[in-house]
């Protein structure tokens, strides 16, 4: 099952506090926008990368395509104030009907065979995302104090890409946009419609660099996969 994948880029890394966008920090010599390109780049049903960018970092990011020969790119669209306004800019540039990924730029450690198996769910559902069952004890707590339990069985922790009929994404976006809605993932915006969305079951090693602890996390994720 062929694809285009949207990468929203655009964001400031304000929790990683490196002074410029995440995605630009090094991981093994390579930043990690460019860790994240190659996953597509090198999988042969992806047919096309359109990239949402934070204008400041526009002649860096073609700098690191062409450096990188990362020739998928075929599109990069500005950035908006929010994650959601990105992935929206990205999404109108989009013409065919076919199955389209969204995919954090800072998840640097997407598995290929992942992505194939969400592909093939959303071409037969609609709409499919990765995710991990929780692994924590989870209790909802309202000014400092436990109010619930939560039945762990039931909960899982929600990653990147989510995948969707391209026409099926498009209407959740414009019935977001109509409301004013802002949601926290894109599925969120199609569960709004009423389209079930299916859970595929990733790894937890697809983590997101969102803090500066994170980037530990990725060297040890790198050296085992090195290994
Ligand atoms: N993103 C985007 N446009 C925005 C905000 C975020 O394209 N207006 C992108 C980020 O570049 C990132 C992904 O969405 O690849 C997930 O966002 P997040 O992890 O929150 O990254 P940042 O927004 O850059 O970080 P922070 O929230 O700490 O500032
Ligand atoms: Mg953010």
């Amino acid at each position: 099952m062929t694809y285009q994948v949207i990468i929203p880029a655009a964001g400031q890394g304000k929790r990683m506090g490196a002074g410029k966008n995440k995605l630009l920090l090094e991981l093994d010599g390579i930043p990690v926008l460019v860790h994240t390109l190659k996953v597509f780049e090198a999988d042969k049903t992806c047919t096309g990368i359109i990239l949402a960018i934070h204008p400041q970092d526009e002649a860096e990011f073609r700098a690191l395509i062409k450096k990188y020969r990362l020739s998928k790119v075929i599109g990069l669209v500005p950035g908006g104030k929010e994650r959601q306004d990105s992935i929206f800019n990205a999404l109108k540039t989009v013409r065919d009907d076919g199955i389209i990924l969204v995919h954090d730029a800072a998840r640097p450690f997407i598995l290929r065979n992942h992505i194939h198996r969400l592909t093939e769910t959303a071409a037969q559902t609609g709409a499919a995302i990765i995710g991990v069952p929780a692994k924590d004890t989870m209790k909802k707590v309202g000014n400092g104090v436990v109010e619930a339990t939560v039945e762990r069985s039931s909960l899982w922790a929600v990653q990147t890409p989510q995948a969707f009929r391209v026409s099926l994404l498009a209407a959740a976006y414009e019935k977001a946009e109509r409301d004013s809605f802002l949601g926290t993932d894109d599925a969120s915006l199609v569960e709004r419609l009423g389209h079930p969305v299916t859970m595929v079951e990733g790894d937890y090693d697809n983590i997101k660099l969102t803090t500066p602890e994170d980037l530990f996390f990725a060297e040890a994720i790198l050296k085992k996969r090195q290994k």
